[in-house]
């Protein structure tokens, strides 16, 4: 019940703390030889374990492999003068070579971000689940420089900015989590990623690395080319630390898509197909409804549009009945309907619907901009996170 305390739990019953012992000396030596990329104990570990396969309950396990995760290719006329070359597996490279072109033209001064977003092509052994993990995919990442020494507080920044970034746009604080990482990626001295719940489970949204220099170093190491910056404070050069910051753009939308459709019951017994897109997000903003399509409430529908229509994204429905509109437009998560009706030639009022509550209020044409920009502007979602 509301009493139990885990963490008195966890540090106190001898059984639960054994097994936590034991999953952490695991977990390490595990972790140790992912490091020295010491294979043969990777399957020695299986082994002792006697992990079995969940599928066919097999312990006949071949011996650990590493895959090869780039995609290679030629580049050149000839085969036999052709040279080897490999489509990108990350964008951030092209952020690291643009590095100096950016800081410079831009006067740039430290702490600053590059972020840019691109093609990303990985030779995935297992791509399926879906747009979840594909060969071909979007990348959406941030390169943030910064002075070495002060990656340990830059990181814990970005790791809370970005979850705060998330929580925005109101998908519920309960279906994300971080996940620290035990084995690190060659460039890396920290990282986590944020996991959202997919329908599949918790699983990876987004990275957060601290790449230190080694991606700068490298770069100047191998193309002969300073890649330093001249820090007036310090009065001294160096090479920057990095933080970045990795999403995929596919996987952002499914975990939209996939959180957003729901199947509602409601209270009448019916059922309506909704998706509840975050509103900033949503394609179509608002749909203006005149109730019949004569007695000049079409002409009323089509000027709001044409004041709308400046700022947000709306579009003109009067096909089939109103309650079917209203249908439409939620399956389609359009986030406001806007009922022309006869009492709009009177007083010049419609209704403004709710596409997630279904509440309808009346109210002066002239007040439909501000009601809407409250819920779709970018300005205030943006609010939320500064
Ligand atoms: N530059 C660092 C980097 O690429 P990553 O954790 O390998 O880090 C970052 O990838 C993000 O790219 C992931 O969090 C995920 O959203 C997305 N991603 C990675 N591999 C993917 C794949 N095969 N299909 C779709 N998205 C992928």
């Amino acid at each position: 019940g509301d009493a139990f305390d885990e963490a008195q739990f966890r540090s106190t019953n001898a059984r639960v703390m054994d097994y936590q012992e034991k999953a952490d000396t695991i977990i390490k030596r595990l972790a140790r030889s992912l490091e020295k990329e010491d294979l043969e104990d990777v399957k020695n570990l299986i082994l002792e374990l006697e992990i079995v396969c969940p599928v066919s309950g097999s312990k006949n396990w071949t011996d650990v492999k590493q895959f090869n995760l780039m995609f290679g290719t030629k580049l050149g006329a000839s085969a036999d003068s052709a040279m080897d070359l490999y489509l990108r597996p990350e964008t951030a490279q092209g952020i690291f070579v643009n590095f100096l072109n950016v800081q410079k033209s831009g006067r740039m001064k430290i702490p600053f971000g590059i972020a840019q977003i691109g093609k990303a092509f990985r030779n995935e052994i297992v791509a399926r689940q879906f747009i979840f993990r594909m060969r071909e995919f979007e990348q959406m990442e941030m390169q943030f420089f910064i002075r070495p020494g002060s990656q340990k507080e830059w990181y814990e920044t970005w790791k809370q900015n970005r979850m705060k970034w998330h929580l925005s746009l109101g998908m519920g604080e309960e279906n994300y989590r971080f996940h620290d990482h035990e084995k690190l990626a060659h460039y890396a001295d920290a990282a986590a990623d944020i996991e959202f719940r997919f329908p599949f489970g918790f699983k990876e949204l987004e990275g957060i690395h601290s790449r230190t220099d080694f991606d700068l170093g490298s770069h100047e190491k191998y193309s002969g080319k300073k890649l330093q910056y001249f820090d007036p404070e310090l009065e001294e050069s160096y090479v920057p630390y990095v933080i970045e910051t990795s999403i995929g753009l596919d996987r952002m939308f499914l975990a939209v898509l996939a959180h957003s459709l729901v199947d509602e019951e409601l209270d009448n017994g019916s059922t309506r197909t909704v998706l509840k897109i975050p509103a900033v997000l949503a394609p179509t903003k608002a749909a203006v409804l005149p109730l019949v399509k004569k007695d000049g409430l079409p002409e009323i529908a089509h000027q709001i549009i044409d004041d709308l229509r400046l700022d947000f994204n709306v579009t003109y429905d009067d096909k089939d009945a109103v309650g079917r509109r209203y249908r439409r437009q939620d399956a389609a998560g359009t986030p406001f309907c806007i009922t022309v009706d006869h009492q709009t030639l009177e007083d010049q009022t419609v209704t403004l619907r709710h596409r997630d509550t279904m509440e309808q209020k009346r109210l002066p044409i002239e007040e439909l901009h501000a009601a809407i920009d409250k819920e779709v502007g970018m300005r205030h979602w943006l609010k939320k996170i500064l």
